[in-house]
Formats: C-alpha cells, sequence, structure tokens
C-alpha cells in the first residue's frame, strides 16, 4: 500500500457527507489508513503524505460545489492515486448521465486520471423544499470495496 489515503469531501444536504463517512469506513476496514476532512471546516493538509486521495462533492443547479472544484484543480494531486464521487440528483434516474455532465467535463479540464470516477444518487428536493433523502450506502460501500482493492495495486 503506498502511504495514507485523503478523503476531502464538501456537502452541503448530506448525502456527500454521509457517502464520505461510508467510503472511509470501508477503506478501513480493508486495511488502508484514511484521513477525512469536510472542506467547509477543515484545513486541507500537506498532500505529500498522502498516497491516494478520494474527491467528494454534490452539485445544485447545475454546479459542482466550488471546494470541490477547487480541490481538483490543485497542482499537488499530479501523482496521486485519485477517485472521485459526486452526489447528484441526476444519479437518481441515471448515474451515467449525471457522471457524463458533471464530472467528466471536470476530469477532462483539469487532466485528471482517476482510478474511479462515478456519481450516487443525492437527496432531492421534495414539496416545502424538505431534502428526500434518497441516498444509497449500499452503493458506495460497494463503491469502495473495489477503490480499496485498486489501491492496494502496485503503482
Ligand atoms: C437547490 C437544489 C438544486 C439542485 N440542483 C441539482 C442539479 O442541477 N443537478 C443534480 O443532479 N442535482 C441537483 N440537486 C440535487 C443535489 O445534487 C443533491 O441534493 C445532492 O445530495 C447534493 O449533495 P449534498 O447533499 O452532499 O450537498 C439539487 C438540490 C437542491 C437542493
Amino acid at each position: 500500500m503506498d502511504g495514507r489515503t485523503l478523503l476531502a469531501y464538501v456537502s452541503a444536504g448530506g448525502a456527500t457527507e454521509r457517502y464520505a463517512h461510508i467510503i472511509a469506513d470501508t477503506l478501513r476496514s480493508r486495511g488502508h489508513a484514511v484521513d477525512v476532512i469536510d472542506m467547509k471546516r477543515d484545513r486541507i493538509p500537506d498532500l505529500s503524505s498522502y498516497g491516494s486521495v478520494v474527491v467528494g462533492t454534490g452539485v445544485r443547479m447545475g454546479m459542482v460545489y466550488r471546494k470541490g472544484k477547487q480541490f481538483l484543480r490543485r497542482k499537488d494531486l499530479e501523482g496521486k492515486r485519485l477517485a472521485i464521487f459526486l452526489s447528484s440528483g441526476i444519479a437518481i434516474k441515471s448515474a451515467e448521465r449525471s457522471k457524463a455532465k458533471f464530472l467528466e467535463p471536470l476530469v477532462k479540464k483539469y487532466g485528471l486520471d482517476p482510478v474511479m470516477c462515478d456519481a450516487f444518487p443525492g437527496k432531492m428536493p421534495g414539496s416545502g423544499g424538505k431534502l428526500e433523502d434518497t441516498t444509497d450506502p449500499e452503493i458506495a460501500g460497494l463503491w469502495a470495496g473495489e477503490l480499496a482493492s485498486k489501491l492496494s495495486e502496485p503503482a
């Protein structure tokens, strides 16, 4: 295994936060040392001690959260094993469509080469502005299991 893993997330409604903790717990259960940071609250640590970085963000009004985008633009991600996940309403119906709309353009724009990059179902605004919880913890657990194997492969 190549150093520690940093999982940095930004969430407004809580879906990305929930997924972040499921993913971190799954990676830990598979022997990875994971530090989790909430980018709205925590200082971003020096990335030099991390071999792998997982970035989680949400999207609203067609815009991936600014702190998520800013993080993906960082020059010091170069050489890291990178994985990206997104919580999105569109992904409730089609994870592929959400990935194509929100994640693939960022991956291309910032010249990234993630080992995994996927959209998960987020919370949907229902009547009266209340968020309906349509998150799927099983999807995140399976995703993290696959990621754990990829992060264990020799670079
Ligand atoms: C005001 C608002 C606007 C939203 N706009 C979009 C959108 O443009 N596309 C989309 O796929 N999901 C949209 N969603 C759903 C969010 O992506 C979903 O709530 C997701 O859980 C956000 O991540 P978070 O809970 O970690 O903040 C929107 C949700 C809200 C509340």
